[in-house]
Formats: C-alpha cells, sequence, structure tokens
C-alpha cells in the first residue's frame, strides 16, 4: 500500500509537468496501458487472499480514477493554451483604420464635356462623333473652304506625311468639330440635331492655346430654322451651363461653312479682378456660329431648297476655364496630380440638368 503513495505521486507530479499531449499520452501508457504500473498491479490481485484483495483493488481502483482524471484535466488545459497561443499570433484589430487608397479625379475638360451634353440632351440634341484623323475633304472641302482659301493656313492645320510620290491630298489632324457636321448629315440625313464634342488640333501654344484642345460642335437641321431659333438655343445653353441668366451679343463675322454668320458674346464684368458672367456691361467672346451654308448642306447630301438649319462651334476649354476660374490652358494638359486634385471633380458627381451641373 505504501508503493500506491509513491506512485500516485509520480504520476500527478508527471502530469502537471507535461508539456504537451504527446508526453502526456506516454504518461497514460507507463500508468495504465497493458503494460502500465497500474494494470501490472491490478493483475497482481488474483493472487492475493480476498481480504488483502479487497482492500488492495480499492485502492487501486481510486489511483486509477485520481490518474485518469488528472490526465483528463491536463489535457483539456493543455488544449485551452494551444488555442490562447493561436489567438494571440492571430489577433486581428478590426479597429484599425484602413489603408489609404488613391481616389482620381474628374478633369475640367470631361467634367464640362458632361455638363455641356447634359444641357443640350435636355433640349433632344443626341451626341455625333467623326474621327480625329480627318481626310482634308471633310475637314475642309466639304466645308466650303476651298484649297487655295486663306482658312487652311489660318487653322494652322497639322498635315499627316505622305511617302514622296504619293500626290494624293493628305490627311489632317481635324482643326475643328465641324467635319462631323458632314459625317452627321451623311449617316442621319434631315432633320438633325447633334452636338459633337471632341478633340482638336492646330499648330499654336501660348496661354489661352493649346495644340491640342476641344470643341463642342452644334447642329440643328429642319424645315424652317432660323437665326432666332440659334439664338435661344445658345442663350438656354449659356444660362443652364453658368447657372445664371447670361445675355448675349451676336456680331456680323465670316465662316465659309455658315452664312450668315455670328460671333457670340457673354454678357460680363470684371470687378476687382475678378470675371463675373451675366452681370455688368463688358463682353467676351465664346462661340462661333451661324446658318448652315447650302454648299455644305449639299456637301452632306441635303437639299437646301428643302431644309436649312444652324451650327455652332465652342472651346470646351475656354468654357472651363472660365466657369472654374482656371487660369491657364496648358496645365490643362501637364497631368500635374497637385492640379487634377485642386481642378478635379468627384467621380459619382454626374451633372444632370435636374439633379445639379456643378458642385
Ligand atoms: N469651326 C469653327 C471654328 O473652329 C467654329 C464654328 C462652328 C463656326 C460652326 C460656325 C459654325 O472656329
Amino acid at each position: 500500500m505504501d508503493g500506491l503513495d509513491a506512485l500516485k505521486g509520480k504520476y500527478l507530479e508527471g502530469i502537471s509537468g507535461a508539456g504537451d499531449e504527446s508526453a502526456l499520452e506516454e504518461i497514460r501508457l507507463a500508468a495504465l496501458g497493458k503494460k502500465g504500473e497500474i494494470s501490472l498491479k491490478m493483475r497482481e490481485l488474483g493472487k492475493m487472499d480476498p481480504e488483502q484483495r479487497q482492500a488492495t483493488g480499492q485502492a487501486l481502483n481510486a489511483l486509477k480514477d485520481e490518474i485518469d482524471t488528472a490526465l483528463r484535466a491536463k489535457k483539456e488545459a493543455l488544449g485551452d493554451a494551444a488555442l490562447d497561443a493561436r489567438l494571440k499570433t492571430e489577433w486581428l484589430d478590426v479597429t484599425l483604420p484602413g489603408r489609404p487608397r488613391g481616389q482620381g479625379t474628374i478633369h475640367p475638360v470631361s467634367q464640362v464635356t458632361d455638363e455641356v451634353t447634359a444641357i443640350f440632351a435636355d433640349m433632344g440634341f443626341a451626341v455625333a462623333e467623326g474621327p480625329q484623323i480627318e481626310s482634308d475633304w471633310y475637314n475642309f472641302d466639304a466645308l466650303n473652304i476651298a484649297p487655295e482659301h486663306p482658312a487652311r493656313q489660318e487653322h494652322d492645320t497639322f498635315f499627316m506625311h505622305r511617302d514622296a510620290g504619293d500626290n494624293r491630298p493628305p490627311h489632317v489632324l481635324r482643326t475643328h468639330t465641324s467635319p462631323v457636321q458632314i459625317r452627321a448629315m451623311q449617316d442621319q440625313g434631315a432633320p438633325i440635331r447633334v452636338i459633337a464634342p471632341g478633340r482638336v488640333y492646330r499648330m499654336d501654344m501660348d496661354q489661352t492655346h493649346a495644340p491640342m484642345f476641344h470643341q463642342i460642335e452644334g447642329l440643328a437641321i429642319d424645315r424652317d430654322l432660323s437665326m432666332a431659333n440659334l439664338k435661344w438655343v445658345l442663350e438656354e445653353f449659356l444660362s443652364a451651363f453658368f447657372e445664371t441668366r447670361v445675355a448675349t451679343r451676336f456680331r456680323a463675322s465670316h465662316f465659309p461653312f455658315t452664312e450668315p454668320s455670328a460671333e457670340v458674346d457673354i454678357q460680363c464684368s470684371w470687378v476687382g479682378g475678378q470675371l463675373r458672367i451675366g452681370e455688368g456691361d463688358g463682353w467676351m467672346e465664346v462661340l462661333g456660329s451661324g446658318m448652315v451654308h447650302p454648299h455644305v448642306l449639299r456637301a452632306g447630301g441635303i437639299d437646301p431648297e428643302e431644309w436649312q438649319g444652324f451650327a455652332f462651334g465652342i472651346g470646351i476649354d475656354r468654357l472651363a476655364m472660365l466657369k472654374y476660374g482656371i487660369p491657364d490652358l496648358r496645365a490643362f494638359f501637364e497631368s500635374d496630380l497637385r492640379w487634377l486634385r485642386h481642378y478635379g471633380f468627384a467621380s459619382l458627381d454626374m451633372p444632370t440638368v435636374h439633379g445639379g451641373l456643378s458642385r
């Protein structure tokens, strides 16, 4: 019996000191396994006399239970400790702020294009498009600009290179969006109501000129359109765009593709060096316009005896400079991130006539 106390001390101590489950299993086998110390002692019971057998049997069973219980408790404790350790290493702080992600902005040219498109869409104008590399027929001839016409030089045209000996007329980088007028007439026939936003190219570079810039062409053709319709449409447009009532002044002018032609000024004032549109008694030119020339209608396959219409061309970049107070056109195309962040627009604020054009 004394031997049992020693056994108990040995095993309980071993169990409490076990560092992991396999050490624990070794102890279990040594004590309670088939050839374990306690199992062997159980086997010896048969050789004892009844009295001794009962006393020793009880003591052995109690010892076996005690070791068993200690083993289970230790096993559970080891499991908990392992889980704790794992939770500690895999710990995640869900309250940490997220990693910052760079957010782009909408370029003022895109913003203004969207604003202008929204306003004209509201007046029933669809969007038309044409190529930036044009034949000189679409860019000039069809628009009543004859080969020797000074406008070809005035436009400071970029001509596409042709091989020596190739005498076909060169293609050009379109100098204005007016060739889209011809393409729209050819594609759709009359009546027409379209605007054509896009890039145009001229050899020119200073604070208010870049070799690539943007225009929006407008074209309306119907059975009895007049300058009155043109004036109304432009005043509606300019007032919606500048978000204030804007008076216009039509000045007689000349474009080969319109007759009569007019340059359109908007009312403005300069107060303390600040431009205010729609007030005061100053005028500033913003666009060219006129009634589509019969030659141009014919070039587009439309009979000028039956149809007439008006056209206009506006500089998008210039509109952006005026509306958003941007002083230098060249910066538009330098991709300077500080400039883009400063003058850019939030990407989810799509301009609409009902929801507001700008924020
Ligand atoms: N195409 C002309 C320009 O670029 C503008 C314009 C368009 C004028 C339509 C009249 C009619 O200067």
